[in-house]
């Protein structure tokens, strides 16, 4: 991996973590001037209804991910769930939520990831985010939380 490519992983990782919370302190800031007995929290992750999907079929998420995109839902044929960030690893773009053939393609410049968010073509570099979740049977829902984590 070339020093740029490196600097630009890292800071789209730095962009994703903290971008958000940055932005939640500023409107937590603007929020109290205006209230000053408001407490806003960010909010730390997303319930998606997963009755109606079945094994081998993704779904977009109701709400975007920290970082702004979109997050796919993908129930596994054998089973589990997981969240992919939809924002490719090359330089930012917004990867397709439909995949064909189990292959989700960015339009940018022709990145494509498996559904485990592996890089099956470059540019990108890296495989695509993955969030951290927990499924609900009672409420047939998938909890994902805004902690990114690695596969
Ligand atoms: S931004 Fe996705 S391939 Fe370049």
């Amino acid at each position: 991996m070339s020093g740029s490519s490196r600097r630009r992983f890292f800071l789209q990782i730095w962009q994703g973590l903290f971008g958000g919370a940055v932005a939640a302190a500023g409107a937590s800031l603007l929020a109290t001037c205006a209230r000053p007995s408001a407490s806003p929290s960010p909010r730390p992750g997303v319930a998606v209804d997963v009755s109606d999907l079945p094994g081998g079929s993704t779904k977009v998420a109701p709400a975007p991910g920290p970082d702004g995109a979109p997050i796919l839902i993908v129930h596994q044929s054998a089973g589990g769930y997981h969240a992919l960030s939809l924002q490719c690893t090359h330089e930012g773009c917004p990867v397709n939520a439909t995949p064909l053939q189990g292959i989700l393609t960015c339009p940018c410049h022709g990145s494509r990831f498996d559904l485990e968010g592996r890089v099956v073509q470059g540019p990108a570099e890296f495989p695509l985010g993955r969030y951290d979740s927990a499924y609900d049977a009672k409420h047939r829902r998938l909890l994902v939380r805004f902690l990114p984590q690695t596969i």
